[in-house]
């Protein structure tokens, strides 16, 4: 066929190493670039078209056809203004292992694939601040005024520093090699702002607990900083099972999460935590090398559960 022309995408998912919830009360987080994400192919299209056979009961089929649009469409639309607005005809289908709504960065995978499918298709040679800008207007769709950690940690990859009102506010991180991981989830009962809220609710009646807990939970992110720059998987797992238990002490864990990340420990994980907002959402353990016994027993708990290499 003439001018068959198929343009690629990818883009990896993002993790919160250390410092979620604590970040919202000024605290550095720590947040990674995960080996699993999403990739976008796109093709030439009589009218633009979005599928994403993964998403949803029966997979997604959007067409921009002047009909109402649901958010994914939205954003979809909002991406291809920013990447191609003259020629908008093309369809773009989105797959990937990266799981849907459980705090590792789907949708701003979904938008910086998307983008750089789309900008490979026209035969754009994007830089990043466009990538950063077509993500940032999908994410203000899907998340009204989001932070932008997650669209930055997924144009970006490795790891980086973020501190809210700070100057920068992301710092990419050195790191001394990638480490072996493994990733469980369950649904989320809530919204990452329903878990802030609730904090902030808890925080208000006790002030100065709350903040000498977020204190103590900064600090364990800035020895994670170093124990990624020394390559120090031992001390990296010592302060997930710290920060853990900080994070359980502000309310946002829940049973499934715990068995969860028990369950890894028992496996042989140098530690665990909850990753992201909680009240379900992903846990994420650190195997540093033979990551199937952990992945085994997650599975065998009935967990829903994948291998994957952090900082890379
Ligand atoms: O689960 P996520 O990716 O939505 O992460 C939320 C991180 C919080 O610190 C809980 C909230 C925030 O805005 O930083």
């Amino acid at each position: 066929m003439t001018g068959a022309r198929l343009g690629a995408g990818a883009a990896p998912g993002k993790i919160i190493l250390l410092g979620e919830h604590a970040v919202v009360y000024g605290q550095p987080a720590i947040a990674a670039a995960l080996s699993i994400g999403l990739g976008a192919a796109c093709e030439a299209h009589p009218v633009p078209r979005l599928r994403i056979p993964a998403w949803g009961q029966s997979g997604l089929d959007i067409t921009l056809d002047g009909s109402r649009l649901d958010a994914v469409g939205r954003a979809f639309a909002a991406i291809l203004a920013v990447v191609d607005p003259p020629s908008r005809a093309v369809l773009v289908t989105v797959d990937g292992e990266l799981p849907l709504g459980v705090g590792l960065g789907s949708s701003a995978a979904f938008a910086v694939a998307v983008a750089r499918a789309v900008a490979d298709h026209a035969g754009k040679r994007l830089d990043q601040a466009q990538i950063l800008a077509a993500a940032a207007a999908a994410e203000r769709v899907f998340h009204g005024n989001p932070s932008g950690l997650d669209h930055t940690v997924c144009t970006l990859g490795g790891c980086l520093l973020y501190q809210r009102h700070a100057t920068p506010r992301f710092t990419p991180l050195a790191v001394a090699r990638p480490l072996d991981a493994v990733l469980a989830w369950t649904p989320r009962a809530g919204s990452t702002r329903q878990a802030v809220e609730g904090l902030r609710a808890r925080h208000d009646a006790a002030p100065a607990q709350y903040d000498r807990l977020f204190e103590y939970m900064g600090a364990l992110t800035r020895a994670g900083e170093q124990a990624l720059a020394a390559g120090d998987a031992d001390a990296l797992g010592r302060l997930f099972d710290l920060a853990h238990g900080c994070l359980n002490a502000c309310g946002v864990s829940t049973p499934t999460l715990e068995a969860m990340v028990h369950t890894a420990r028992s496996a042989g994980a140098l530690g665990a935590k909850l990753t992201g907002a909680g009240n379900g959402g992903a846990v994420i353990a650190l195997t540093d090398g033979d990551s199937q016994p952990v992945h085994a027993a997650l599975r065998t708990a009935g967990f829903q559960a994948a291998i994957c290499r952090i900082g890379g």
